[in-house]
């Protein structure tokens, strides 16, 4: 078990690492007002788990799926949390995946103008990624993560248990978050290619506490996508989230690492990417998703790029990987970017 301190202007948030911290940090919530939020999936499995921790709590659940993250059900929950008569210094303790850690996250800052915020991740991606960093959002009108707010949360409990009754798949979608981290720091790139074993518990646990601190230190020196830093953790997500939005067949893992790919190629085209290190990050992704997709229709999924919140102009901003460790944030047209994912997909046919 170890601990990473997150510490920013405002707020201090302390990430608990490892096997064992949900039993040894979650207990102590028991006796304070808490308002647990999770979804149907988790909720099937872990209520008894909730019972026995904190007996009979007061929550919402709502079901499990990226459609639930809407301004409606963060309505339910805010009344939910009015009607159960919580107070301004309760707990919300968000237990489930990334979906969960946003919505709960985005109630937490707006019940009584801010309550106390626990994160409980229990998917691999929320355990990496979503749960640090105090970033929590609703999706709105067909666009991601539109509405939302900067919330730390007080505490991060990650705790490997909840990862053995995660489906493979969204195993593989937390993988695809740990090689976006690999794509920004060389030490996780070494020890991704240098593992016999992507899935082993083990090293799942080493390589999540070193993406976090990765994340944490960022965090640190850019809470709010200011200046330039943060916007790194977002590699591969333009073309991950326009993917996501207009095909919607797959989870945001897959997306990002999916979206990776095909910026991978861009940066490559554009001549920005060693090539000796893409191929590096292609093996990476491929051992994750053997298969990279072609798509129908890619330049209506295009558009959805226009959209995105790192864009400040008519142009798609992109995190391109530049070299190990290293990567840059390009600006291209529509209809160039188009062009490229145009390309990139008939290759992905071609080879099929
Ligand atoms: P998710 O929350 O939808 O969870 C994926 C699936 O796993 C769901 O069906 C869920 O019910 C199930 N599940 C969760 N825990 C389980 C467990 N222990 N055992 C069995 N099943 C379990 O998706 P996700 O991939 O965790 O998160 C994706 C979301 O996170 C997206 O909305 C994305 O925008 C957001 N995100 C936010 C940030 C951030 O910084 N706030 C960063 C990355 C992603
Ligand atoms: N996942 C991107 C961020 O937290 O900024």
């Amino acid at each position: 078990m170890k601990d990473i301190l997150l510490k920013t202007a405002l707020a201090e948030s302390i990430i608990h690492c490892g096997v064992g911290t949900f039993e040894k940090f979650a207990q102590k919530f028991a006796d304070k007002q808490i308002f647990v939020v999770t979804d149907s999936n988790v909720y099937a499995i872990y209520n008894s788990l909730l019972i026995n921790t904190f007996g009979n709590y007061k929550g919402y659940v709502i079901p499990a799926g990226e459609e639930s993250k809407n301004p409606e059900n963060l309505l339910k929950i805010l009344k939910a949390m009015l009607e159960s008569g919580m107070r301004r210094n309760c707990y919300v303790i968000a237990l489930g995946g990334g979906v969960v850690g946003d919505i709960a996250g985005l109630a937490a800052s707006l019940y009584m103008r801010g309550t106390n915020l626990v994160q409980i991740p229990t998917t691999l991606l929320a355990q990496v990624d979503s749960s640090v960093g105090g970033k929590t959002a609703v999706d709105m009108n067909g666009v991601k993560n539109v509405i939302g707010a900067f919330y730390q949360p007080e505490e991060v409990i990650v705790d490997p248990l909840f990862l053995k009754t995660l489906p493979d798949r969204e195993l593989r979608c937390g993988l695809g978050e740990i090689v976006k981290y690999a794509a920004l720091n060389k030490d996780i790139l070494d020890k991704l290619l240098n593992t016999e074993n992507l899935f082993s518990f083990n090293f799942l646990e080493d390589i999540t506490y070193d993406c976090i601190a990765h994340k944490a230190e960022v965090v640190k020196k850019d809470e709010h996508d200011l200046n330039g830093l943060r916007k790194t953790l977002n590699l591969g997500h333009t073309t991950g989230h326009a993917l996501e939005l207009y095909y919607g067949l797959k989870s945001h893992g897959e997306f990002v690492l999916i979206g990776m790919f095909y910026e991978l190629y861009i940066a490559q085209t554009l001549g920005l990417c060693d090539s000796e290190y893409a191929e590096k990050l292609k093996k990476l992704i491929s051992g994750v998703i053997p298969e990279i997709p072609s798509f129908e229709n890619i330049s209506k999924a295009a558009e959805y790029a226009l959209h995105d919140k790192k864009n400040d102009d008519e142009k798609i901003s992109l995190i391109v990987p530049k070299a190990e460790g290293k990567c840059i944030e390009i600006k291209i047209c529509l209809s160039e970017y188009t062009k490229y994912l145009l390309s990139c997909s008939e290759n992905l046919r071609g080879q099929k």
